[in-house]
């Protein structure tokens, strides 16, 4: 047994990736981060396509061209960058690209045009409530968020819908009307009969 131990641990520190390339058996390869994106396998070689310090918002915008999520703050205080990875919504500034190697993820882009929460924050205009969209900036963030409680919970009280949302600032103070449209949003998906693009 201790003898097999000090094989793996020698084949461990053959095997290391550090800054992208793999040092396999003595010889180099780049390491390739595979992330599939709204269904769609990309393949992208650390040290050539991207950097070990790439956060998985730089690369969503910048690589792969998906620019609905917003990097306002880049330091995880806003939420406008929020998009959902193998189910959870997920801050993309706080997460780096390689963290997200053999996960899925969704973003804005890959919601149906007739997603009940796009829907519900686009219909929104209650008296006293007002619009859930004023400036736009929060709302794919919001809308993730939104979209990652309703595939878990589809019916939140309005104090889960607060405590899902609370990591998200919107500037323009849509918060009343953004926290009804997601209780809307979770009427819409009841009146479907299902939990989610049904
Ligand atoms: S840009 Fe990621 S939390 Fe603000
Ligand atoms: S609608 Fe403008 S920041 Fe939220």
């Amino acid at each position: 047994m201790t003898e097999d131990k000090g094989v793996s641990m020698e084949a461990a520190k053959k095997n290391q990736v550090k800054n992208g390339i793999r040092e396999e058996n003595g010889e180099s390869t780049p390491y390739i981060v595979k992330i599939k994106v709204n269904g769609i396998l990309h393949e992208l070689k650390v040290g050539y396509d991207i950097q070990p310090s790439h956060t998985l918002a730089h690369v969503l915008r910048e690589n792969l061209g998906f620019t609905g999520l917003k990097v306002a703050c880049d330091e995880g205080a806003c939420g406008a960058c929020t998009v959902i990875m193998d189910g959870k919504a997920v801050l993309s500034c706080m997460t780096l690209a390689i963290e997200a190697d053999g996960r899925e993820i969704l973003t804005i882009e890959g919601l149906d045009k007739n997603d009940p929460v796009v829907e519900a924050f686009a219909e929104q205009s209650e008296p006293g409530y007002g619009t859930a969209i004023q400036c736009g900036y929060c709302t794919p963030g919001f809308v993730m968020s939104a979209r990652a409680l309703l595939d878990k919970n589809p019916d939140p009280s309005m104090e889960e819908v607060k405590e899902a949302l609370s990591g998200h600032l919107c500037r323009c103070g849509c918060y009343p009307a953004i926290a009804h449209a997601v209780v809307h949003a979770s009427e819409k998906i009841a009146a479907k009969g299902g939990s989610k693009n049904e």
